[in-house]
């Protein structure tokens, strides 16, 4: 993977669920291209691993992206470790699954919130911050669910594409403070998300028969996409999604219901 040595250089960035599979790729790779990063995650013992593999320019707080104390936490945690917020990446999710007729209240709560709400309160606390200098970048990491629906997956699918909206919205208002908003969609990701899935040898087999390219993404293929969007280079880019899924939103999900 070609990195833009100091594409971010002196940049401050804001990246949720970085503990873990696409948001630590993400971390990883705005540090490698200058930015300094405020990493929020619950798993605090993975935050203090990577800040010892990532150095200084790394700085982890325990926030759950669904209590909004947290997120202003966060956002003051940016602000009195690196001075201001520039770029912001809001990665945090998972999901409870469960047909719609057996789905409790508790899950479909679960996954909206952590799905959906996370993003809603990252977005207005960052965004309050980024104005104050004169704007920065957004990019909300939603999924190919917005699109597609999922057996068994109606709350993250329903969740996911209100992310893709809360993105429009969001570029809608924002513009006026030179913030610009922009989703990536992934398709399939090989993190410890779908590890499970994928250790299923008849389902990743379901998958694979959908997906064109026949393999599921590294998280690192996820890193270009999103810093990207976040990039100088998409200056003019706002309310956008990206789908990076090998093509996969050319032929539709699989056909789950036999695992149900
Ligand atoms: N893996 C995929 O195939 C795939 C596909 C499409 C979209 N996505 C989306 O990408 C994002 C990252 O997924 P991943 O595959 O890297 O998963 P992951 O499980 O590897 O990482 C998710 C991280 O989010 C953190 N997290 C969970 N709940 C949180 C909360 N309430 N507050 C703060 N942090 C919390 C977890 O601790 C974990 O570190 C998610 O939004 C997911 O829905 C993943």
């Amino acid at each position: 993977m070609n990195t833009f040595e100091n594409r971010f250089a002196g940049k401050v960035a804001v990246v949720t669920g970085a503990a873990s599979g696409i948001g630590y790729a993400i971390a990883r790779r705005l540090i490698q291209e200058g930015a300094s990063v405020l990493a929020a995650d619950l798993n605090t013992e993975r935050l203090d691993a990577i800040q010892g593999e990532l150095g200084e320019r790394f700085f982890g707080v325990k926030a759950n992206v669904t209590v909004e104390n947290d997120i202003e936490e966060m956002v003051s945690a940016a602000v009195k470790q690196f001075g201001k917020l520039d770029l912001a990446f809001n990665v945090a999710g998972a999901s409870r699954a469960g047909v719609i007729t057996e789905l409790s209240e508790k899950d479909w709560d679960f996954t909206v919130d952590l799905c959906m709400k996370g993003v809603f309160l990252s977005m207005k606390h960052e965004a309050l911050e980024m104005a104050k200098h004169g704007g920065g970048a957004i990019v909300n990491v939603a999924s190919l669910n917005s699109h597609v629906p999922m057996y068994a997956g109606s709350a993250y699918a329903s969740a996911k594409a209100g992310v893709e909206m809360l993105t429009k919205n969001g570029a809608l208002e924002m513009a006026r403070n030179g913030i610009r908003v922009n989703a990536i969609l992934p398709g399939l990701i090989d993190t410890p998300l779908t590890a499970e899935l994928l250790s299923n040898a008849d389902i990743k087999e379901a998958y694979m028969e959908r997906i064109p390219m026949k393999r599921a993404a590294q998280p690192e293929e996820m890193t270009g996409p999103a810093l990207f969007l976040a990039s100088d280079d998409a200056g003019y880019v706002s309310g956008s999604s990206l789908i990076v899924d090998g093509a996969w939103a050319t032929t539709g999900y699989p056909d789950l219901s036999r695992w149900f």
